[in-house]
């Protein structure tokens, strides 16, 4: 199943913070994708990203100071404003120069309902189509997601995704009092569609056999998205009220990547108990990031893989769905979604 393909998908929008972590007047450094950028809210708290070299000799910027309005490098005070660029160099004696010519690379960086998300392009001079691509979060924009967690996977982003959209683990990663035990398996058939950069299984009752869900009583459905480069985005729909719960995959180097898993309801109750609920969302990620550790373990022989029958169908339209992004963005041509509607079965 290894992929010939290069591992990183350009021109997309990837998923940086949980806003509440990004502070006024504090830089914050982040790798994604390999790149070092540098994270930050300007005067208005209007996030911003810049790559995260000073353009003098290369010094991290997120080493320097930082003001809320101005950063100023830690090596020879070289400044900057949020949007990088260069407004003051304190060792040049005359004014002859333009420093305003001199710019940091600035990276597209939006807040959507309270989360951070940063474009990386394919070609840093040619950002068009950018906004066009901003993930669709299910929410009106005057909304915001809650944090759950955060977790780093020791993993290269595709083993993650697959881990993410693998229906088959769940048996036996997921044993516990309040989600299922691996004795109470039932045969399961969804229907699946092509949607925009990826797939969607069309909405349905929730698994009978999950304890996780008989709890919310009345008229639910859930309706799980898988978007390119790797959003798992579930919303469910109980009587009046709506659940929108979305796991990301962001990858920092071509080894680890970072999952973050955001929140949001309507249903009261749960904001009430948002810290119970928050910790069974954190014993549920736990669990992947522990059988995780066991996959690194295992990959470090690099051995050979398969990808066997309905269960692992998500992951191999997953590989379908990046050579064709890559084929759009190699040739500059407009993103074709190769999957067809189909019908999978499986028994979790
Ligand atoms: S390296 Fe930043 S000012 Fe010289
Ligand atoms: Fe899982």
């Amino acid at each position: 199943m290894a992929s010939d393909q290069p591992l990183f998908l350009k021109n997309l929008w990837y998923f940086a913070f949980h806003g509440s972590k990004l502070k006024k007047g504090k830089l914050v450094q982040k790798e994604i994708l390999g790149e070092r950028i540098a994270f930050g809210r300007d005067a208005q708290g209007k996030p911003f990203a810049l790559k995260d070299n000073c353009p003098h000799r290369g010094v991290p910027l997120t080493a320097g100071w930082f003001d809320g309005t101005t950063i100023q490098c830690c090596y020879h005070g070289w400044k900057f404003n949020c949007s990088g660029t260069c407004t003051g160099i304190p060792a040049l004696a005359d004014d002859k120069l333009d420093v305003n010519k001199i710019k940091v690379y600035e990276y597209p960086c939006r807040e959507i309902s309270g989360t951070i998300w940063v474009y990386i392009p394919q070609n840093k001079l040619k950002l068009e189509g950018a906004d066009e691509r901003l993930p669709n979060l299910l929410l009106d924009s005057s909304e915001k997601f809650l944090h759950v967690e955060t977790v780093t996977m020791p993993t290269n982003i595709d083993h993650s995704v697959i881990g993410l959209i693998d229906p088959a683990h769940v048996t036996f990663v997921h044993q516990s009092w309040f989600w299922r035990s691996s004795k109470n398996l039932k045969r399961k058939e969804k229907h699946f569609v092509p949607d925009e950069l990826g797939f969607k299984m069309a909405r349905h009752k929730p698994s009978s056999n999950s304890k996780g869900y008989s709890v919310l009583k009345g008229g639910t459905s859930t309706e799980i998205n898988f978007q390119l480069p790797g959003n798992r985005l579930e919303h469910i729909q109980v009587g009046k009220n709506e659940i929108i719960s979305i796991t990301t995959l962001t990858p920092l180097n071509e080894n680890e990547t970072e999952l973050n898993h955001i929140f949001y309801t309507t249903i009261g109750l749960a904001k009430f108990l948002w810290t119970p609920l928050r910790g069974l969302g954190r014993t549920f990620i736990g669990q992947d990031l522990g059988v995780f550790q066991k996959l690194r373990e295992g990959l470090d022989t690099n051995p050979t893989l398969m990808l066997v029958g309905d269960p692992d169908q998500q992951a191999k339209w997953y590989y379908e769905l990046k050579k064709s992004w890559h084929k759009s963005v190699e040739e500059k041509s407009p993103f074709v979604n190769p999957l067809q509607p189909q019908t999978l079965h499986w028994i979790t």
